[in-house]
């Protein structure tokens, strides 16, 4: 018996040495020293001893059972150490690593443009007021001086609702519900979406965005609105930026104007210079290549001609007035339309109005 359990001390301390986990530890002690393990089964045996032999044989059984319990315990040790490093290993975060990207959301060009827009008028002291877009006959043709069987009707390719109710085709209604419910001084600009039944293509879209202004007051001169939309230009476009006034109709004004602004592509002068392309290297920036000089090319932005129309505008009509009960008597003012897909297009050289709608990231991305 003495020889089975040194034989068995043996063989445990060999295990447990051998053991790679506490798991195994833990089943190594069950079968050593549980209640029905190895060590049980020995003490048992005791019984066919001789009485004499018995104290020194139990004395050795207590003995292996406490050595085996130390080295077990020793080695649990040591691996449950080793075990929560490897843990903490494991769930090791490196703070020091890029995180995953996140692509920010930006204005929509025409946004960032309209914003500039309003924020040029705003800083001269306008109001921005709305109007709605589905609008009754009433304000977006009869009060505005374009009555029923007009030859202006014909021109703005209406979406009619019913025979009183339309998708306004501009943003000049929002004046006539502005005189129709303030008294002068009013100054107010009205940026909104605006509807006409046409083919959408490079310059057309049937829904697009317009933005009125309108001021009334007393001694309104056509030279107030000629220096309003001259410092409009400048602070939109840049220095160097003019306005051009060519004579025009629109049945609410009178006089009434088509406003041109300098194009800012070719700086009013209808031509870019065209580089000696035998000089040009690869690499070259696109000055760079200009300053080389040689001949010149239309510029297409504005056909040639130095000039791009961008506004319908002019003196409020008399008649307009009267019939918003405003006395033409002791008020004037002045009103304009601009385009702001248009005014997006000139500031951004953008050379096609669909690329607006498309929605395409890889274009809207650019602008910020
Ligand atoms: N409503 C005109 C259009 O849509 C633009 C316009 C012209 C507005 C002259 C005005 C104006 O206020 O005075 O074509």
């Amino acid at each position: 018996m003495e020889k089975m359990l040194r034989e068995m001390r043996e063989r445990v301390m060999q295990n447990i040495a051998e053991a790679r986990a506490t798991s195994a530890l833990e089943q190594i002690r069950v079968a050593a020293l549980g209640k029905k393990g190895e060590l049980t089964a020995l003490l048992r045996g005791m019984g066919k001893l001789p009485p004499e032999e018995r104290p020194r044989m139990g004395q050795m059984v207590n003995e292996v059972r406490a050595a085996l319990e130390a080295q077990l315990e020793a080695r649990e040790k040591a691996l449950a150490e080793k075990e929560k490093a490897a843990r903490l290993a494991a769930e090791a975060i490196d703070v020091t690593l890029p995180g995953p990207e996140r692509s920010a959301g930006s204005l929509h060009p025409m946004n960032i443009a309209l914003k500039k827009m309003v924020d040029v008028f705003v800083g001269m002291g306008y109001e921005v007021v709305e109007g709605p877009e589905v609008e009754f006959d009433h304000y977006n043709f009869e009060l505005l001086n374009i009555p029923k069987n007009h030859p202006a009707r014909d021109a703005q390719d209406t979406f009619y609702v019913d025979d009183n109710i339309v998708l306004r085709t501009h943003t000049s209604p929002v004046q006539a519900r502005i005189m129709t419910t303030r008294k002068p001084p009013i100054r107010v600009i009205c940026p909104g979406r605006v509807y006409r039944a046409d083919e959408a293509d490079a310059t057309h879209s049937p829904v697009f965005h317009q933005m009125e202004g309108l001021v009334i007051d007393e001694n309104i001169t056509m030279g107030d609105l000629k220096g309003t939309l001259d410092e409009f230009a400048r602070q939109m476009f840049g220095e160097g930026i003019r306005t051009r006034f060519r004579p025009s109709f629109f049945p609410f004004t009178e006089p009434s104007a088509e406003v041109d602004l300098t194009c800012a592509n070719c700086k009013g002068k209808g031509v870019l210079p065209l580089a000696k392309l035998s000089q040009a290297e690869p690499g070259m920036a696109t000055s760079q290549i200009k300053d080389l000089g040689g001949a010149t090319v239309g510029c297409r932005m504005c056909k040639g001609t130095g000039w791009i129309e961008v506004l319908g505008a002019g003196m409020v009509n008399p008649r307009v007035l009267e019939m918003c009960g405003i006395d033409p008597q002791k008020y004037s003012g002045f009103a304009f339309g601009m385009g702001v897909e248009r005014m997006t297009l000139l500031k951004y050289n953008i050379p096609n109005l669909r690329y607006l709608y498309e929605n395409d990231l890889r274009f809207l991305t650019q602008y910020r």
